[in-house]
């Protein structure tokens, strides 16, 4: 079964396209059949697996439009058991093509549904905006990651983020989950990114990956050779970073699948709930503030 998971934040540069790229490269090298979906009009991610967007004829534009299948904008990439849905400039004009279309909301829940039983995984490239491509990317998700960077307001707009996902789940997509809220660009020379990560964690607990993405050079270089870090430099902190956040993924969600099936439990105290996301319920707006006030 397809396990589909947004990266989203509505905060720009905190790690997104990074994590989406690196996330879906080290489950694809770990050999889990992984689609990206770059749903940003940026096309960052596009362009960081090697493709040059404005070449990108069938993309995810003419698929959130209904005019081409989701199957037939698919690309592989140099990376085995990796495809991509690039994106393009023309992403932007979707969010007005498709304000009047009913059920707009739903149009890539829907797009997706003929993939479901190619991929293990699907990650899904979230623009910074809370607009109707995140609520799209969101309603056709189970499951959300949420890079935070470790820095001063990191927790600002989260309770937005939240609300969203919270306004997602209520009206379009009630298994809609948190896999988890990842701490990117960390660097552990300063004291500002430890009190914030353990600020984050105060405040998240379980919900926050236990792997922390450090700031590293390797990682910020990578897209600009169009390929994920596993390819430009697998030895470096930022590759072995990612493939422990996949690691954490597949235990919270291949093992309770497996142990579904067995008819058992999760196998070992994972931290997670039926769906093998982090367990979460939404904290409150007011929650969020006193959280960053303090
Ligand atoms: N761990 C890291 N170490 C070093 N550089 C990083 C790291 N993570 C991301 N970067 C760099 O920081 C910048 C912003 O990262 P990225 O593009 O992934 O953020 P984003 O949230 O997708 O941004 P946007 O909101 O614009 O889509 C990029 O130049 C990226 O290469
Ligand atoms: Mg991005």
């Amino acid at each position: 079964m397809v396990k589909i998971i947004a990266i989203a934040n509505q905060k720009g540069g905190v790690g997104k396209t990074t994590t989406a790229i690196n996330l879906a490269a080290s489950l694809a090298v770990t050999e889990h059949r992984t689609l990206v979906v770059d749903m940003d009009p940026q096309a960052n991610c596009t362009s960081g697996l090697g493709f040059d967007p404005r070449m990108a004829v069938n993309s995810i534009y003419e698929v959130v439009i209904g005019s081409i299948s989701a199957q037939s904008a698919t690309q592989s990439t140099e990376v085995p058991y990796l495809n991509l849905i690039p994106a393009n400039i023309n992403l932007v004009g979707a969010e007005f093509e498709i304000i009047d279309v009913p059920s707009r909301e739903c149009l890539l829940a829907r797009a997706l549904m003929d993939l479901h039983t190619q991929y293990e995984f699907i990650i899904i490239d979230c623009p910074p905006s809370l607009g109707l491509l995140t609520v799209n990317a969101l309603t056709a998700a189970d499951s959300v990651i949420i890079p935070v960077q470790a820095e001063y307001f990191a927790l600002e707009g989260l309770g937005q983020l939240l609300n969203t996902i919270k306004i997602v789940r209520r009206r379009l997509n009630p298994n809609l989950d948190i896999e988890g809220v990842l701490l990117t660009l960390f660097d552990a020379r300063l004291r500002l990114s430890k009190q914030v990560a353990s600020e984050i964690k105060r405040y998240f607990g379980s919900r926050v990956f236990r792997t922390i993405v450090r700031r590293n050079i390797r990682l910020a270089e990578a897209p600009s050779f169009g390929k994920p870090v596993v390819l430009y430099d697998a030895a470096c902190k930022g590759a072995r970073n990612y493939l422990a956040v996949a690691q954490e993924v597949l235990q919270s969600n291949i093992t309770p699948r497996l142990a579904n099936l067995t008819g058992q439990g999760p196998a070992f105290g994972s931290p997670s709930n039926s769906s093998g996301s982090k367990a979460f319920s939404t904290p409150s707006i007011s929650d969020q503030k006193a959280a960053s006030s303090s």
